[in-house]
């Protein structure tokens, strides 16, 4: 945009960065909100340790991987370190009966899922004014090793990953564009373009790519896979902090803005896949074309419309729930924020107020 002085333009992206920042910040969850949550999964672990007592319950999702926004729900994984272990569905349906005697929580047990899970809520109480919700699942090895990748990448560089990711996940629930239920994108989704935006799209990189550093020692290969699934990745965080240093210092203000721009005009929503692994690789690679035979291969052309691969179950499409409507608004959504951010409202606070209208 040649015609907008440049001064005046970087006065507005500086203003913008700060304006995030002050933002996001008032949405974290409290310190209360945060102890009252870890009340909760101790409660829960020492009541399902009744029924098997070598089990531990883990905070997986947001609560665990540093991008949690206040109120926002509670993802548990029950691990269970004996042999004899009962079945997911038989744990699901006794856990739900022992919650439903013991505990104030609605409880809806749902052993028959695809992965078989208790879904529980409380209502609001002072220390927790909206209640809690909360899945507990079992043996979800891989979802606890993706958050610990996610909180690693929050960590290298805290004030311009976190901003980026907890401003992203407002604007998506407020443009209503987060429901993988209804053919739009789960948190989790979000999280990952952003992470792979940093890593391989900016130039030069602000976060490191951590699934293909070479690790410090060697490793064996029973240390570093769950199932057939590689699972390594550089979590050194105290020597990343120290050694990483990106030699990209644009401000968050100016990254989101790039990033609505690559998400609105340059990413090949046709043929591309979006890996934090690899890069951008082809649809093809990986066997996931939408142009294939539409009779034969119905199925995934319709889950193949957006690709974002699972940094490590690499043949699961983490986007398969964006239908072809879904994709339509989500990119008209990141075109609408584009539009907003070049064309630069008065104020930083306004660009706010309409990105998230
Ligand atoms: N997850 C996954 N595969 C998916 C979706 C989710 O492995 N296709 C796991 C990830 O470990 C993710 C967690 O489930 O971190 C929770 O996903 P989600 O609720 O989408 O993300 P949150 O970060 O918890 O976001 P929110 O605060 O909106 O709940
Ligand atoms: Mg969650």
């Amino acid at each position: 945009e040649p015609s907008v002085p440049r001064a005046s333009r970087q006065r507005f992206v500086q203003e913008f960065s700060q304006c995030l920042f002050d933002f996001v910040i008032q949405l974290l969850p409290t310190t209360e909100e945060l102890a009252v949550k870890e009340d909760v999964r101790k409660l829960l672990e020492r009541l399902i340790r009744t029924i098997e007592p070598d089990s531990r319950l883990l905070s997986f999702g947001s609560t665990a991987n540093g991008f949690s926004l206040r109120n926002s729900d509670m993802d548990l994984c029950c691990l269970i370190d004996s042999d004899e272990r009962l079945a997911a569905s038989d744990l699901v349906t006794m856990l739900g009966d022992l919650l439903e005697r013991e505990t104030k929580f609605h409880v809806k047990p749902l052993p028959h899922a695809r992965i078989p899970i208790v879904k529980l809520s409380l209502d609001p109480s002072p220390g927790l004014p909206l209640g809690i919700a909360c899945d507990i699942g079992f043996e979800n090895r891989l979802a606890l090793e993706n958050t610990r990748l996610l909180y690693c990448y929050a960590m290298i560089d805290p004030t311009r990953v976190r901003t980026m990711v907890l401003f992203l996940k407002v604007w998506c629930k407020r443009r209503k564009i987060n429901s993988p239920y209804k053919g739009t994108l789960s948190s989790y989704g979000y999280v990952l373009l952003v992470i792979y935006f940093l890593v391989h799209v900016k130039n030069p990189p602000v976060l490191p790519n951590l699934q293909q550093m070479p690790p410090l020692r060697p490793i064996s290969p029973e240390d570093t896979h769950i199932g057939s699934y590689n699972t390594w990745f550089f979590d050194d965080i105290d020597l990343l902090r120290t050694r990483w240093a990106s030699a990209n210092t644009e401000s968050v203000g100016q990254l989101l803005i790039d990033f609505f721009k690559y998400f609105a005009r340059d990413f090949l929503y046709n043929t591309g896949v979006a890996s934090i692994r690899a890069g951008l690789i082809k649809k093809e690679s990986k066997g996931w074309q939408n142009d294939l035979d539409p009779v034969r291969y119905k199925d995934s052309r319709e889950r193949n419309r957006f690709c974002i691969e699972d940094p490590f179950e690499a043949d699961f499409n983490v986007a398969r729930c964006v239908t072809k409507d879904g994709l339509y608004l989500l990119r008209g959504e990141f075109m609408r924020a584009s539009r907003i951010l070049s064309t630069r409202p008065e104020r930083a606070i306004v660009a706010i107020a309409q990105l998230c209208e």
